[in-house]
């Protein structure tokens, strides 16, 4: 069995004075506001507890899909950064995707930051093109196909883009025969579908995503973005199913339904399991929230 675990959207929070002139320099004093309203959201303490729950679980692999960040500041994303490595998972264990919030402003996607920041986590054993974006990590008989939907938005939104020429190039990778032999799981920040509506948060060229999944298939898509558990389906080729799940965000201060939380996906041939850890604020733990097959 592979297990694999998705932690989402835990949006690193960690300025300091110089950060802060760095924020109010380049970035509207809209970033200043997003970072006051969510110290109270996002607590950094139920991510430092999610860290003691991952290092206590058997894992092979663990997917962050994005928004590691909430501005683009480099003080975040080396919080990011410290939280992986004290997971004790090697590089070749874990796998980063950028979220919309990793494309806060346009000069760290000019500048490839992110990707610089995290090289090491996104490395490729097959890509379709010389681009970063989409790329394949081979680990067994497991392929994760991982995109990008992060585009600057600013304060203005939270919408995604891929793009048609990673879309075209997503559908050869799909296809090629070293990743169509193995279990494809998609992983990608924003929905392939709507799930909360509002065009300044979702993908703009979903329907375009939604061809390309009907015509090569995957065997599971993986996102984040929501910060709300998401367990839906799209049309794959003929008349298969491919599971869709959305996995709330790791640090979020609110109710048992939205609750810090993270999944685990349990992978045995065609079955995938997911089950998901919730925090618990009396015992401070993570406990098992629920457990759903998605594929049989
Ligand atoms: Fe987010
Ligand atoms: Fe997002």
């Amino acid at each position: 069995m592979f297990r694999l675990a998705q932690v989402s959207d835990p949006h690193f929070r960690s300025f300091r004075p110089a950060s802060l002139r760095q924020l109010l320099g380049k970035r509207a004093i809209g970033a200043l506001n997003l970072l006051l309203r969510r110290r109270f959201k996002h607590r950094m303490e139920l991510l430092q507890a999610l860290l003691v729950d991952v290092r206590g679980r058997p894992l092979d692999h663990l997917a962050l899909t994005g928004d590691l960040c909430n501005v683009a500041l480099a003080s975040e994303w080396n919080a990011a950064l410290r939280w992986i490595e004290a997971t004790g998972l090697s590089p070749e264990q874990v796998t980063v995707i950028p979220g919309n919030h990793d494309a806060y402003v346009p000069e760290v996607i000019e500048q490839g930051t992110f990707e610089r920041l995290f090289a090491a986590y996104l490395t490729a054993d097959l890509r379709a093109g010389a681009e970063t974006y989409p790329f394949a990590r081979f680990r067994g008989d497991v392929a994760l196909v991982c995109a990008s939907t992060a585009v600057p938005t600013g304060d203005l939104g939270a919408w995604g883009r891929m793009g048609e020429a990673q879309l075209a190039r997503l559908e050869s990778l799909l296809m090629m025969p070293e990743v169509k032999a193995r279990c494809r799981l998609l992983l990608i920040h924003h929905p392939p579908q709507v799930n909360r509506h509002g065009e300044q948060l979702n993908l703009k060229d979903r329907e375009a995503l939604q061809d390309v999944l009907s015509r090569a298939g995957a065997d599971l898509v993986m996102h984040g973005h929501d910060h709300r558990d998401f367990f839906k389906e799209l049309p794959g080729p003929g008349r298969s199913r491919i599971p869709v799940v959305g996995v709330g965000s790791a640090s979020y201060a609110g109710g048992p339904d939205r609750r810090a939380r993270y999944h685990i996906y349990e992978i045995e041939g065609s079955s995938i399991t997911v089950a998901t850890y919730v925090h618990d604020p009396a015992t401070r733990r993570f406990v098992e929230y629920r457990r759903k097959q998605v594929a049989a």
